[in-house]
């Protein structure tokens, strides 16, 4: 059977294209333009990378994107107080603090300041608690495009054995969950899982997210599995490469992302479709 790589571009392209009308309809309908504010700590590379895409793909929907770039010596009272002030903007429906943080600040402090309502990343414990649930907003942006992509391509999780490979908070736990929710039967595994190959052989939907280049290799996966890498990871000649071993893995799966390519583009996109909605929600309750 042959191997269908899944097109994460131009399923973001697609999706993009609906938010890109939706707003249209929104701004004519309520005169509301949704922002969103993203604020940079430091001089990361790959955040300055991260939050340059953020704002370009904010402007090509129409949305309205303010980037606060900070020095790497601003205080948690300065960003606190930034947050603060975010939180009581009227033009401001969305707030990404982009992480990792500078270590002297805490990072759950400053997710815990950011009102839930305009928290688009789903970092906020109050909107993780939803997730648990099954009663969201938000969606964190990462797993929700996972989901997307297999929506888009036909795969309904639900009878089917999952496996999660990493247990971070903003990709492998809420990836299980989501997962869960459509009824798929979920194993999450992590450092200290014993014989990783033979859980991960066991999945018909294997989504990996560790950060480590080409981990899983093609004697990991089964015959037929959805395959799905979350990784992105530079190597020593500069080129990007996933968690997943793409040459080995081809020949077994029956879907696969590429890196770059595959769920890369969705994160953005998802996030996106928080920002909208969040601004729907406050048009629809404009004293909240
Ligand atoms: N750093 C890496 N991924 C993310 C993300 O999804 N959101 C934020 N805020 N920071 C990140």
């Amino acid at each position: 059977m042959a191997t269908t790589i899944i097109d994460g571009r131009a399923v973001a392209a697609a999706v993009r294209e609906r938010i890109k009308k939706s707003t249209e309809e929104f701004i004519n309908r309520t005169g509301i333009t949704p922002g969103l504010a993203v604020v940079l700590v430091g001089e990361d590379p790959a955040s300055q990378v991260y939050v340059r895409n953020k704002h370009r793909a904010c402007g090509e929907v129409g949305f309205l994107s303010r980037v606060y770039t900070l020095p790497a010596s601003t205080t948690e009272d300065e960003l606190l107080a930034l947050i603060a002030e975010l939180n009581a903007d009227r033009e401001i429906h969305g707030i990404l603090v982009q992480l990792p943080l500078p270590k002297h600040i805490s990072e759950s402090r400053v997710i815990l300041a950011i009102d839930p309502k305009k928290d688009v990343d789903a970092f906020h414990p109050q909107n993780v608690g939803g997730i648990m649930t099954g009663d969201y907003k938000f969606v964190p942006c990462t797993p929700a495009g996972v989901m997307e992509l297999l929506a888009h391509y036909g795969i309904d999780p639900s009878g089917k054995s999952a496996v999660v490979v990493g247990r971070s908070n903003i990709v492998g736990k809420p990836q299980a969950l989501l997962l869960l929710e459509k009824n798929a039967t979920v194993t999450v595994c992590h450092s200290r899982t014993r014989d990783l190959a033979a859980v991960t052989r066991t999945a018909d939907i294997l989504v990996v997210a560790v950060g480590r280049a080409k981990m899983i290799t093609g004697d990991m996966v089964k015959e037929g599995a959805v395959v799905i890498d979350v990784g992105m990871n530079r190597l020593d000649d500069g080129k990007l490469c996933g968690d997943v071993d793409f040459d080995s893995v081809f020949p077994v799966a029956s879907h696969i992302t590429p890196v770059p390519g595959g769920v890369g583009p969705m994160t953005i996109t998802m996030l996106l479709c928080n920002t909208l909605r969040a601004a729907e929600d406050a048009a629809a309750k404009p004293c909240h």
